[in-house]
C-alpha cells in the first residue's frame, strides 16, 4: 500500500484541511507514514501571511530535493495559500514538485493522482478561490476527543497588510443544518469538544440570510454528548450584543474570546482597516466581562507596521497593561505582495521593529506569569486529552481559558471531564491534581 506524509504549517483552518486530506488519501488507500523517507506521496499544506511563513516552505522544499533524488517515483505536491499565490512559479523554481493545488482545490486529489502517474506536473487552481466540501465522514481527525469544525471560508475585510482575502476568497457559510449533523456525527464517534472555524466567526449566516453564530452555538449546544464548544476568530467590530448574551447563557460554551487587538494606536487601526479605535475595542472588551465573569481574552498584534512611531508603539504596549490578554501571538509587520499596505512608506528600521517586538515580549511574559500565579488554589474544567510524551504518568488538557494543565493520571481518564486543582504554575503551562470527574 502506498504512503503519505503531510506537513502542515499556518493557521488551524490548514490544519482542519489537512485533516480533509488525509481522509481523502486513506480513502483511496493509502496508509499515513511519520517518516518522510518512506513515503511515497509528501504534501506540504502552506500558509503565506508572513515571508517567514513562505521561507519554512522553501527550506523544506530544498530538503526534500534529496528524498526525490534518491527515490525518484516519490510525488511532491504543494497546497494551501502560499500554492494559490505561487501557482505555477513554484514548478519554476523547485522542477522536483510534481504538483500544486490552490486554497481549495485539494478535493480533486483523487483525479490529480492518476494524472501524475503518466509524469505529469500538475497546477490547478481557480482565480477567484471558492470553497469546496468533502464529505465530512472520511476526515481523519487528529484528536480523538477535540474537532475542529469549519463554518465559514474566506474573509470580507481586506485589512490592508493581509494577504488572506486574497488567498481565500470571499466569505461563505456553510449551511446550519450540515454544521450540526457534523457535529451530531462527530458526538456518536466519542469526541467531546467542537471547535467552530473561520478567519471571522461573527460573520457567519451574512450570506445565508437568517442565522448568525449566536443561532449555531444555540444549536450545537442541544447536543447531548458535546460538552463543550469554543470558536474563533473574532472581528471586534463584528462581535454583537446577541452573541455575547448567547456565550453567558450556554455553559458548554467556553467564555474564551480570540479577539485581534492588532495595534493600540487608532491612527494604526485606521490605516490597518480594522473598522474600530482601541476606545471601542476596550469598551467591548469591557461588555464581555460584564456580561460573563469568567470571560478570557487573546488576541494577535503586529509589531512595526508602515509609518509607525514610538507614540504609536507605545499605545499598544499601554494596551496590552491595560487588558492582560492570557494569550498574545505577536509578529513582526512582513510585507505582502499585492495587499495595500505593501506600498505604503516604512521608514522605521528593522532593528526598531525587533527591539519593539522584544520588549512586548517580555511585558508579555511577565503578565502571563502574574496571571498563572493566581491561577493556584483554582479549580478548573479539563477534558484529559492526551497522555504527556514526556512523562507517560502525566495527562494533559486544557481549562475553559484554554490554559495547557499537566496532571497526575492514568489513560483510563483519557476523554473524560474532570475538575483539577491547580498546584503549580510554569509559564507556558500549569500543573494541578484531579479533584474529581464531572458527571452531568
Ligand atoms: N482572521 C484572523 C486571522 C488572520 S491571520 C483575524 O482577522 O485576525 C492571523 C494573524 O496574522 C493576524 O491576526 C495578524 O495579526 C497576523 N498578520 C496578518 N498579516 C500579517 C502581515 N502582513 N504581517 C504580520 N502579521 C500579519
Ligand atoms: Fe486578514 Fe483582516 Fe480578514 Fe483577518 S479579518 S483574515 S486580518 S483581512
Ligand atoms: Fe496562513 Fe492561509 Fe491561514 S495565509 S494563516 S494558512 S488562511
Amino acid at each position: 500500500m502506498p504512503k503519505y506524509h503531510i506537513i502542515t504549517y499556518g493557521c488551524q483552518m490548514n490544519k482542519s484541511d489537512s485533516e480533509k486530506v488525509a481522509g481523502i488519501l486513506e480513502k483511496l488507500g493509502f496508509l499515513p507514514t511519520e517518516m518522510e523517507e518512506e513515503a511515497d506521496l509528501i504534501l506540504l499544506n502552506t500558509c503565506s501571511v508572513r515571508e517567514r511563513a513562505e521561507e519554512k516552505v522553501f527550506g523544506k522544499l530544498g530538503e526534500l530535493k534529496k528524498l526525490k533524488k534518491r527515490n525518484p517515483e516519490l510525488k511532491i505536491g504543494v497546497f494551501g495559500c502560499m500554492a494559490q499565490r505561487m501557482k505555477d512559479e513554484l514548478l519554476g523554481k523547485f522542477p522536483h514538485v510534481d504538483f500544486v493545488l490552490g486554497s481549495y482545490k485539494f478535493v480533486s486529489l483523487p483525479e490529480i493522482l492518476e494524472e501524475l502517474k503518466d509524469n505529469k506536473k500538475v497546477v490547478l487552481f481557480d482565480d477567484e478561490p471558492y470553497p469546496e466540501d468533502v464529505d465530512w465522514k472520511i476526515i481523519k481527525r487528529d484528536s480523538k476527543f477535540q474537532a475542529w469544525i469549519p463554518i465559514i471560508y474566506g474573509c470580507n475585510n481586506f485589512c490592508t497588510y493581509c494577504i488572506v482575502p486574497y488567498l481565500r476568497g470571499r466569505e461563505r457559510s456553510r449551511k446550519l443544518e450540515d454544521i450540526v449533523e457534523e457535529a451530531k456525527y462527530l458526538a456518536g464517534q466519542g469526541v467531546l469538544e467542537i471547535t467552530l472555524l473561520g478567519q471571522n466567526v461573527d460573520s457567519y449566516g451574512k450570506d445565508l440570510g437568517d442565522v448568525d453564530l449566536a443561532d449555531l452555538l444555540e444549536e450545537i449546544h442541544k447536543i447531548p454528548n458535546i460538552k463543550r464548544i469554543r470558536f474563533l476568530t473574532s472581528h471586534p467590530r463584528d462581535v454583537t450584543d446577541k452573541l455575547i448574551k448567547r456565550v453567558a447563557k450556554l455553559p458548554k460554551v467556553c467564555p474564551h474570546w480570540h479577539l485581534p487587538l492588532q495595534a493600540g494606536s487608532d491612527r494604526i487601526l485606521k490605516r490597518m482597516g480594522r473598522g474600530y479605535t482601541y476606545q471601542e475595542y476596550k469598551d467591548l472588551i469591557y461588555r464581555i466581562r460584564s456580561e460573563i465573569k469568567d470571560a478570557s481574552f487573546s488576541t494577535d498584534i503586529i509589531v512595526g507596521f508602515p509609518g509607525e512611531t514610538e507614540e504609536d508603539f507605545q499605545a499598544t504596549r499601554r494596551a496590552l497593561e491595560e487588558l492582560r490578554f492570557d494569550t498574545v501571538n505577536l509578529a513582526i509587520y512582513s510585507p505582502r505582495p499585492g495587499t495595500l499596505a505593501a506600498n505604503f512608506e516604512d521608514p522605521i528600521p528593522f532593528e526598531t521593529k525587533k527591539e519593539w517586538f522584544e520588549e512586548l515580549e517580555n511585558l508579555q511574559r511577565k503578565i502571563i506569569y502574574e496571571k498563572n500565579l493566581r491561577m493556584i488554589g483554582k479549580e478548573e474544567e479539563v477534558i484529559a486529552e492526551e497522555i504527556n510524551p514526556k512523562n507517560p504518568e502525566e495527562l494533559s488538557g486544557r481549562t475553559k481559558n484554554f490554559r495547557l494543565v499537566f496532571f497526575p493520571g492514568d489513560k483510563s481518564l483519557l476523554g473524560k471531564l474532570l475538575v483539577v486543582k491547580i498546584k503549580e504554575s510554569r509559564l507556558w503551562s500549569l500543573r494541578g491534581e484531579v479533584v474529581r470527574e464531572v458527571n452531568d
